[in-house]
């Protein structure tokens, strides 16, 4: 098999189209250091359940989890994927349910980027029917300019503009999510 195309401008051609860096591996390690000291300060004494939206953030739950120094627990939802193409299906389906008892518990959903707000509204409201004893969202991403959904970001690590990235879990055509930073859609 091919390995990625990254010309020596860093770029990543993927047929005619230019994918250039955005944000680098150090910038989202260093944000997550902060994410993690600050999310640990919140929840010292709650033994908190870190929920992982599958697949986009495994890579950033990964991290994260790592620069977490608090006892906590780990579980993951599998929602359907955005589909093959650049754009949202406008649909979700869970594909794998928690495991864990989360009555009671202190929640934190893990998502790798927030675009419309669907798939987080979803998570929630399914969440909620277990009745935690409260639930916060992280997204290392966040698209404020395409949120469709009345939804709270509890922490995000970047905001941003309405353009398709990839890498560090985020794909295109299911392809490119062990990239270790983030690349954006050149126009
Ligand atoms: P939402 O349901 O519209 O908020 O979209 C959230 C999901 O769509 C994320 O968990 C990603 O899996 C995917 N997604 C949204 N924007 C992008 C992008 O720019 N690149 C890759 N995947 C994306
Ligand atoms: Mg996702």
């Amino acid at each position: 098999m091919d390995k990625i195309k990254d010309t020596s401008a860093n770029e990543i051609l993927i047929g005619t189209e230019k994918f250039v860096p955005m944000i680098s591996e150090a910038e989202i390690q260093k944000r997550i250091e902060e994410l993690g000291k600050q999310i640990s300060e919140e929840y010292r004494t709650k033994l908190p359940i870190f929920i992982g939206i599958l697949n986009g953030s495994f890579m950033f739950m990964t991290d994260l989890m790592k620069n977490i120094d608090i006892n906590c627990e780990i579980d993951f939802f599998k929602l359907s994927s955005y589909g093959d193409e650049k754009i949202s299906s406008g649909k979700v389906k869970l594909v794998k349910d928690l495991n864990a008892d989360i009555k009671d518990r202190h929640l934190v959903i893990v998502e790798d980027i927030v675009d419309s707000g669907l798939s987080i509204k979803y998570v929630e409201e399914m969440i909620q029917f277990n009745q935690p004893a409260s639930m916060k969202v992280v997204s290392l991403l966040m698209k404020p300019e395409s949120l469709k959904y009345d939804v709270k970001i509890d922490y995000i690590g970047f905001k941003i503009p309405n353009k398709f990235v990839i890498g560090y879990g985020l794909d295109y055509a299911q392809k490119y999510r062990n990239l270790r930073s983030i690349y954006v859609l050149s126009e």
